[in-house]
């Protein structure tokens, strides 16, 4: 039976100074412009987040990780930052920040915030300067900036294309009026690449992650990781050159802006800094790359952490759980980073939704297409081919297995009431996601799970706020509402404060043993400590091996557990 060996031991909760406070955290995303809003604006803010804490410390997590607070024009929901350095004045000041940090402090929470490196917006002074700047200047020098193809500068440096669609190269008109030069932009055309060859753009996140690190904050969740350096030569190479050279142009580093090797000497600078803070401040990758490069990011030279979205890529199905459980621990393992667990985010359908589909091809994944994810609920789409209630009772099992699990299990907001992703009822009209846009509504994009949370069972905008919401939300929130919920023994919000609660109080080394189960289709592991999980992936009900049931994702039925179902023992 592979077993992982035994790391660091958490066996009390986690304190406050405690440097390896990060290892087995359950961490909460909130996304703060739907969360809670205070002032009645339709919009989520940080006041609303801290009248919320009460809630997120008897939910029993250790952190909370926050999507961009930033100030922002929203064209990529707040991942377009105009100032790292702020908060939106729709979403408060910084006064509420830091009231905020205290509240969570008080609370014995730890604080996470975004860090969104490898672009700024569009209207981020640094940009404008850019624009009014000749070609050449130092001002141009902080972006990507590139003269185009063509007679007259009119085809853009190469045919790449945006990860949101459409090209990933923007022409700007010059300072004289005349057609320019073209910048580089991964995501939106608000979203303009850095140029991170620069040592005063290095500096100047030096500078943030000091700012934000002053102010209490205890890590940082780094988006797009994997894409800030770049190599661009004077010819760049076409998709196809791209394409045809296969896997290998990203397992040897080579490609010109994804998972680049120099990258790291940037996280071996920020690292310098998350050690002059006690406890040292953590940071997690979000990491795009192939598996056998995902370690680089997480050493403890670097980031420390990487998220690994195998799990959320993975159907339900006991043999592709395990195989990437084990191989994930054995990652963190042999980097020295513990692993993350994650089934749902701001950026993919949410994993309730997801398992209640039948089995495709297509059935995982967010809008990160052509790096490692693939799509689904197309525009028209298939919303009516989803079993809610089946992917409901899976992902309470999912769940479940998760929280067992050695590693930081990072949780997304509106899971723990079981929330479904919302389909076709935004109309068009209502969408906000560039990806919807930059794909002509080909693939409707994330808006679907960034619905405000519904707070109460009926009431403006279901106890979001006293105002309206900035997505609408359906008719049916209400039903899955905190409200609704907080009394009921069964339902989701009071298994997951249960699970968080026993998980909290179970922790223990950093490793597991399979259990063998005598069946393909049901998983078992074991802690330590003696707190043993087991999940049936089938249909037919498993007689549980002996011990004290401590929670289950649904009812045992006859004393077995039934299909879809997760059960904990000691
Ligand atoms: C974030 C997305 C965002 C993108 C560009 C991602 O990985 O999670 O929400 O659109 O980076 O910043």
């Amino acid at each position: 039976m592979p077993t992982t060996a035994t790391m660091a031991a958490r066996t009390d909760a986690p304190r406050m100074d405690d440097p390896n406070w990060w290892r087995q955290a359950s961490v909460y995303q909130i996304y703060p412009r739907s969360f809670a809003d205070s002032n009645g604006d339709g919009i989520g803010d940080l006041k609303g987040i801290t009248a919320k804490v009460p809630y997120l410390k008897t939910l029993g997590i250790d952190a909370v990780w926050l999507s961009p607070f930033y100030p922002s024009a929203l064209a990529d929901g707040g991942y377009d930052v105009d100032d790292y350095r702020n908060v939106d004045p729709r979403l408060g000041t910084l006064e509420d920040f830091d009231g905020m940090a205290q509240a969570l402090h008080d609370a014995g929470l730890k604080l996470i915030v975004d860090i969104v490196p490898n672009h700024s917006s569009d209207r981020h002074e640094w940009f404008q300067e850019a624009l009014a700047a000749p070609k050449g200047s130092p001002a141009r020098d902080r972006y990507v900036f590139r003269d185009g193809l063509g007679d007259n500068g009119e085809l853009p440096p190469s045919d790449w294309v945006s990860v949101f669609g459409g090209p990933a190269w923007e022409r700007v008109t010059e300072p004289d009026g005349a057609p320019g030069q073209w910048y580089m932009h991964i995501f939106a055309k608000e979203q303009p690449d850095l140029n991170w060859d620069n040592r005063e753009v290095r500096e100047d996140f030096l500078t943030t992650l000091r700012f934000w690190s002053d102010r209490g904050v205890d890590g940082f969740r780094i988006d797009v990781a994997h894409a800030l350096t770049k190599n661009l030569e004077e010819t760049l190479p076409s998709t196809a050159d791209l394409e045809a050279q296969g896997e290998a142009l990203y397992l040897e580093g080579r490609h010109p802006y994804w998972d680049r090797d120099e990258v790291h000497g940037i996280y071996a600078e920020w690292r310098k800094v998350f050690n002059e803070y006690t406890p040292p401040r953590t940071a997690v990758a979000e990491a795009w790359v192939h598996a056998d490069r995902r370690a680089r990011y997480a050493s403890p030279e670097g980031l420390g952490q990487a998220f690994n979205f195998d799990l959320l890529q993975a159907d339900f199905d006991a043999g592709q759980f395990r195989k990437t459980i084990t191989k994930n621990l054995a990652e963190a393992e042999a980097s020295g980073a513990s692993s993350t667990w994650v089934f749902s985010n701001h950026d993919v359908v949410r994993h309730a939704t997801r398992y209640g589909l039948p089995a495709s091809e297509d059935s995982a994944g967010g809008i990160m297409a052509g790096q490692a994810g693939k799509q689904w609920l197309v525009a028209g789409g298939r919303q009516e081919d989803v079993d809610a209630e089946l992917g409901l009772r899976r992902a309470r099992a999912a769940s479940l297995l998760m929280f067992a699990l050695p590693g930081s299990a990072y949780l997304y907001q509106g899971e723990e009431l079981g929330l479904q992703e919302v389909g076709c009822e935004i109309a068009d009209a209502d969408r906000q996601d560039p990806a919807f846009f930059r794909n002509k509504g080909v693939e409707i994009g994330r808006d679907g799970c960034r619905v405000p949370l519904p707070w109460t069972s009926v009431g403006s905008s279901f106890g979001f706020g006293p105002g309206g919401s900035h997505l609408p939300q359906p008719e049916w929130f209400g039903g899955s509402s905190v409200e609704a919920q907080e009394a009921e023994e069964d339902s989701t919000l009071s298994l997951y404060r249960r699970a968080l609660a026993l998980r909290s109080e179970l922790q223990t080394a950093e490793a597991l043993e399979w259990l063998e189960t005598g069946r393909d289709d049901v998983v078992a592991f074991r802690r330590p400590n003696g707190w043993t999980s087991v999940t049936n992936f089938g249909a037919e009900p498993f007689k549980l091996p002996a011990g004290e049931v401590l929670v289950s994702s649904s009812p045992l039925e006859a004393g077995l557990l039934p299909g879809a179902a997760t059960a904990w023992l000691q």
